[in-house]
């Protein structure tokens, strides 16, 4: 049997949300509390893509005693390489920062700052996809961030997983290891969702309006089918992301989804910080949502 405590979209930021850090911890004490085998967290680690947050998550981690192949495994997110506009006159310029951020060292940088979580994990060339063996499951890592386009993906928030990729994990998933172990679980920063699955959403913390924010042009996955039939061919049964920020899972063909973007950030400020943990065995996977209280302080100062 294997426990993973699944969270995503920290958004670690000490310049202007100082409480994600604490927050992140609370979350992670508490799966630890829970006798958790392995945590994932599915991208967004900063808010900013800054060195600072990236350094103060690793120290976290490291104080928790996480940093370590076996017990975590972590993938890069949009804002991980692109940050965000966190002051209004930021929005502007924000496209033109998109641009120039610096792709590939932002995502060496990242695996160089986290280096003793990709310890051991097996890549045919870079840092994804990537591959490790849990305690019989295999999980698989992606990259799902699109490079910068001026029409296709104008402020990084859009996903892509790239020809030269799906050709690497189709590879992966026929490797003897991976399709002899008992659970394929895929990691990867965005969703598979589309519009027409809200009916078969099962969240306790969807807002509404959370589906218009989904379809639009800049949160989407793109070449989801490719991606998907390469799962399903690769018999992966469980797929972990996260960017829109709820918690909540749902079926696409025969691969159950799970998000737990609402992990340290919802998208309503006053809702409880909600996370997926599941547990993998002979008879399948399934899955609880344990919740946390914000801090009394944090929510006084919410009103
Ligand atoms: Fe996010
Ligand atoms: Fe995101």
């Amino acid at each position: 049997m294997l426990t993973i405590a699944h969270l995503s979209d920290p958004h670690v930021n000490l310049k202007y949300h100082p409480e994600h850090l604490p927050r992140l911890e609370a979350v992670l004490r508490d799966a630890r509390h829970r006798g958790t085998d392995h945590i994932v967290i599915s991208g967004d680690i900063t808010s900013n893509a800054d060195e600072r947050d990236l350094l103060a998550t690793r120290d976290l981690l490291e104080k928790l005693k996480l940093l370590d192949a076996a017990k975590l495994t972590m993938v890069i997110g949009n804002h991980d390489v692109y940050g965000g506009p966190h002051l209004a006159d930021e929005v502007l310029s924000f496209p033109r920062r998109c641009q120039s951020c610096g792709y590939d060292e932002k995502v060496k940088r990242f695996h160089q700052i986290f280096a003793p979580v990709y310890r051991g994990c097996y890549s045919e060339a870079g840092e994804y996809p990537f591959v490790k063996l849990v305690k019989g499951t295999a999980i698989i890592g992606l990259n799902s961030i699109a490079r910068h386009s001026q029409y296709r993906n104008p402020v990084g928030s859009n996903g892509e997983i790239d020809e030269t990729q799906l050709r690497m994990l189709e590879k992966l998933l026929s490797m003897p290891m991976v399709r002899s172990a008992r659970h394929r679980v895929a990691v990867l920063h965005h969703h598979l969702f589309r519009r027409k699955d809200e009916k078969h959403l099962h969240s306790y913390s969807t807002p509404s309006g959370i589906f218009a924010l989904i379809e639009q042009e800049t949160l989407k996955l793109r070449k989801k089918r490719k991606l998907l039939g390469a799962l399903q061919k690769g018999n992966v049964g469980t797929v972990l992301h996260g960017h829109v920020h709820f918690t909540g899972d749902y079926p696409r063909k025969q691969i159950r989804c799970y998000n737990a973007a609402g992990a340290v950030f919802p998208l309503l400020p006053d809702q409880e910080l909600t996370y997926n943990l599941l547990t993998l065995n002979e008879t399948g996977v399934s899955c609880e949502t344990p919740a946390i209280a914000l801090p009394k302080e944090e929510l006084e100062f919410l009103g």
